[in-house]
């Protein structure tokens, strides 16, 4: 069975890519590579001993999908391509609603005429907001979302579940990841952001390895633990192999399904720091700063739903995201073009 994977030569695609050629699935993936590189790929083959189709194109070239969807015989698509930079998103939101919705609309309308009907979509734990109590269930409200980006995932969901009503025919996954950290254990591929890193793990290591001096805290005065923001950090490896149980499920099921994919655990700012020095022996230097715009204080998932229906649950441990994180940074310390 051949998967079309857009947005396949990014963090968590290049991670579901190698999960999907060790289970024995044929790969193509479609990539503009306006975040990221293609020597994902060519590391991607070299992990699974496997060779895949790279196809640099953009998920709003109608033309290029169908002469793709001509050429090849999907049995489905996983689609990760789109923008996610919250801040950018604030300032740039055409930017963000034409590639993410309008390239989701473009590529959706490629399935329609070919026959292909069968799409995993990566939304994210953004859409519930910030919601009144913990842990998150699927069926929270969602749609409180304070940025373009965010919306944007939110708006793809809607547009997704009523393309399912209008055509029985569609059997589409809608994924709500939390908080995808760690790397390949191989140090091989790995979350490769460009310039200064938004996100609090890729922040920690590049201090950890010189290349940012000191760690801000954003806000110790949250109602948590210590005060400092908690998050459901899950390893990008588990989040790829639900997507491999995603598209299993999606073989015998109509309709458009949400599921969770995160740990049910809760982790602070200051765990991870702490974490983080405990695995690498690195002490991190950090200061506490005020709270970040937009920010909530805690998001945790109920993973239940997952568990129970698509048979997929996290398997790794802080531990090992913090071992894994650490080995691709210190293995690629400018990540890929210059390591
Ligand atoms: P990433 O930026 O590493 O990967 C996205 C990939 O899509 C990149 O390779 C980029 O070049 C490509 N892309 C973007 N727009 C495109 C277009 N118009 N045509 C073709 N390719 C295009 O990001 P990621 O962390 O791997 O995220 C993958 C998906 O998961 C995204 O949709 C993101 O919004 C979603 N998500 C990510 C997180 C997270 O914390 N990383 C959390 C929730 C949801
Ligand atoms: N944090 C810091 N310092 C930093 C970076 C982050 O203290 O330099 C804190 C944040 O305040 C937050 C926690 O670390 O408490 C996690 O922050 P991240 O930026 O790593 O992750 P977020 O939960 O803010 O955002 C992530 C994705 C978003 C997505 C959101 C909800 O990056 O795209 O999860 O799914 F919208």
């Amino acid at each position: 069975m051949v998967v079309l994977v857009t947005g396949g030569a990014g963090y968590i695609g290049s991670h579901t890519v190698v999960e999907l050629l060790k289970s024995g699935y044929d790969v193509v993936v479609l990539d503009n590579l306006s975040n990221s590189s293609a020597e994902s790929l060519l590391r991607v083959e070299k992990i699974t001993g496997r060779k895949l189709e790279f196809v640099h194109a953009d998920i709003r070239e109608r033309r290029k999908l169908d002469e793709l969807f001509r050429q090849y015989d999907f049995s489905a698509v996983i689609h990760f391509a789109g923008l996610k930079a919250v801040g950018e998103s604030v300032a740039e939101p055409l930017r963000y609603y034409d590639n993410n919705v309008g390239g989701t609309i473009t590529l959706c309308q490629a399935m329609e005429a070919a026959g292909v009907f069968r799409l995993v979509f990566s939304s994210s734990a953004t859409v519930y907001g910030e919601p009144e109590q913990m842990p998150i269930l699927e069926n929270f409200t969602v749609g409180g979302v304070t940025n373009p980006y965010g919306r944007s995932k939110w708006i793809i969901e809607q547009v997704l579940e009523d393309l399912s009503c209008a055509d029985p025919r569609w059997s589409i996954a809608l994924l709500r990841y939390f908080n995808p950290v760690g790397a390949h254990e191989s140090g091989m591929i790995g979350e490769d952001p460009d310039g200064v890193p938004n996100n609090l793990l890729p922040y920690i290591t590049q201090v950890a390895v010189g290349r940012l001096q000191q760690l801000s805290v954003f806000g110790d005065d949250y109602s948590t633990k210590d005060g400092t923001g908690v998050r459901d950090y899950i390893h990008v490896c588990d989040l790829a192999s639900g997507h491999v149980k995603a598209l299993d499920f999606l073989e015998n099921h109509n309709g458009a399904q949400v599921w969770n994919l995160g740990t049910g655990h809760g982790y602070s700012v200051l765990d991870m720091v702490h974490a983080f020095e405990e695995v690498s022996g690195c002490k991190v230097d950090y200061k506490i700063e005020p709270r970040r715009t937009g920010d909530i204080g805690e998001c945790w998932s109920d993973p239940s739903k997952a568990r129970r229906e698509l048979g997929w649950q996290a398997q790794r441990s802080l531990h090992t995201m913090m071992a894994d994180a650490w080995r691709w940074q210190q293995q690629n310390p400018h990540g890929y073009e210059h390591s």
